[in-house]
């Protein structure tokens, strides 16, 4: 099932940065030569409050950016939410959606992480669905039921568009941790996701998948060796330019 799959690298800034150290990051990003969009395609999740910020200074660059969440609703009495369409109006690209911090502190269920996904769709906004074990869940030996299980809810709700969203593989205990996967370990579970994509959709040998958790300059180009592993999510190290931009020539 190999294809020419175009590496994706995506920062997820988290709740980080300001807009003084929002210009420099991405300033630096801009100036990197070659650029780092020669490598991968490149994106950047931003805080929504500095959405519109960040799409101008992209402007006219070939780096994207996106949402780190979106509201599954359209419209109506959602206080603090966001719709798609909202997101759409700027250009937003991406989106997050389903992190495993949104799954288990906003308590998101794998039916509204669909929903989710499936309101970005409809505005022409490309998802990035997080799918990942717990620690427990990995000793368990429940790996591969959990992220099946997570998947398959989104697989089921999008039916013949699953075949347009990024799936991000993220193991909850590599996040943040310093503790990344190794490459075998991730490719495994990335091989099992494609077989899942490829079975329900067709579109197996197309689909990115990401991973996520502890990505660094140091392991990156171990980890998008890998025959399944299309690209990252990168957390902490997106925030400083030069590891994001080592992250990004590692993809080429
Ligand atoms: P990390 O985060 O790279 O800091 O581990 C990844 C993520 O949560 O998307």
């Amino acid at each position: 099932m190999r294809a020419v799959r175009h590496k994706l690298v995506v920062g997820n800034w988290k709740m980080h940065g300001s807009r003084a150290s929002n210009a420099d990051l991405l300033s630096a990003l801009l100036a990197a030569q070659p650029p780092v969009t020669d490598d991968a395609d490149v994106a950047v999740c931003v805080p929504a409050v500095y959405l519109q910020d960040v799409s101008a200074r992209l402007r006219g660059s070939a780096i994207a950016w996106g949402a780190q969440d979106v509201s599954a609703h359209d419209q109506g009495a959602y206080t603090g939410e966001i719709s798609a369409a909202m997101l759409a109006e700027f250009g937003c690209r991406y989106t997050i959606v389903g992190h495993s911090e949104r799954r288990t502190q906003h308590r998101e269920s794998d039916e509204l992480v669909a929903q989710k996904a499936q309101a970005a769709l409809a505005q022409g906004i490309t998802p990035i669905v997080c799918v990942g074990e717990s620690l427990a869940e990995r000793e368990a030996g429940q790996t591969e039921v959990v992220v099946k299980r997570q998947l398959s809810a989104v697989i089921h709700r999008l039916a013949h568009c699953a075949a347009e969203m990024v799936v991000a593989y993220e193991p909850v205990w590599a996040i943040g941790t310093g503790r990344n996967a190794t490459s075998e370990q991730a490719q495994g579970v990335h091989a099992v996701l494609r077989a899942q994509l490829h079975a329900a959709t067709g579109h197996g040998a197309t689909l990115k998948i990401l991973y996520g958790g502890s990505v660094k300059g140091s392991n990156a180009a171990a980890l998008f060796a890998q025959p399944d592993i299309d690209g990252g999510l990168i957390g902490g190290a997106s925030l400083n330019a030069a590891d994001f931009v080592a992250i990004c020539r590692a993809a080429g």
